[in-house]
């Protein structure tokens, strides 16, 4: 089961992530970080970015980006990532990949994959979850097994992303996103949420029924998983209490 960590503020839940983030760095400093986009990461690097640690040997993986945007589109993951990531956080920009970084689209699944592999996998993920349940860009009815691939966005995550564009138009309509199988190899999820939006996917994703019709679900199949909430994205969860007790009371030596 999954951890879940149920907190008053972003600022708290984005501490907790941070704490696990340092406590990896701490004993691998090559340690290899799976980078996630979006509103819902921001708190966790924020955190980081506070506590000065030597991150320069840290390699990282994107969850996923964009395709048919310009090359250094300010809303490319990849700039993105440097902005917000790379930068504050004093990552060498040289070990932080980006899907479809290099080389041509036919392969960039692969390729992707491959570099994943060949740096020893993902450490540690964190992960937002999208309204449609998705998480990288694994939108409904994706497969738990699927590997990096080229996926269409549904309309309402281009809606929900609009935010970060002029219009709905200039939202892409296809990115490349890490397979929910790729996602399940790293060795410990982080899975943060906040608002009242994300509740009812967050709680399809810890309690649901394991359905590719919520992909978030495919969590439930990870041995290593904490998930950090709000009050208002775990408003939704039925076992909230049992949560709440279990962290409360948990064992000194317990990392998360
Ligand atoms: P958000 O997106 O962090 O911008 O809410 C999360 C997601 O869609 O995975």
């Amino acid at each position: 089961m999954a951890e879940v960590v149920i907190v008053r503020s972003m600022a708290a839940a984005g501490g907790v992530a941070a704490d696990a983030i340092e406590q990896l760095v701490r004993r691998n400093p090559r340690a290899v970080l799976g980078l996630a986009t979006g509103s819902t990461p921001l708190s966790t690097w924020t955190a980081l970015a506070a506590r000065n640690l030597d991150l320069a040997q840290v390699r990282g993986f994107a969850l996923d980006e964009y395709v048919g945007l310009p090359a250094g589109h300010p809303q490319s993951y990849r700039s993105v990532i440097t902005r917000e990531v790379v930068e504050p956080l004093g990552l060498n920009p040289e070990l932080v990949r980006v899907p479809a970084d290099s080389g041509p689209l036919e392969t960039a699944g692969d390729d992707y994959e491959s570099a994943i592999t060949d740096a020893g996998g993902v450490d540690l993920q964190i992960l937002g979850i999208g309204r449609t349940g998705h998480i990288g860009f694994n939108e409904p009815g994706s497969s738990f097994a699927s590997l990096t691939r080229i996926k269409t966005l549904t309309q309402q995550t281009r809606l929900d992303n609009t935010r970060f564009f002029d219009s709905p138009e200039q939202v892409p309509m296809h990115c490349i996103t890490q397979g929910l199988g790729t996602i399940l190899r790293a060795r410990h999820l982080v899975l943060l949420a906040f608002g009242a939006a994300k509740a009812r996917a967050l709680a399809g994703a810890v309690e649901g029924p394991l359905t590719a019709s919520l992909p978030g679900s495919a969590i439930q199949l990870h041995p290593r998983v904490t998930v950090i909430v709000d009050e208002a994205a775990g408003s939704d969860l039925v076992h909230a209490d049992y949560y709440r007790y279990a962290w409360n009371n948990r064992l000194e030596w317990e990392r998360i």
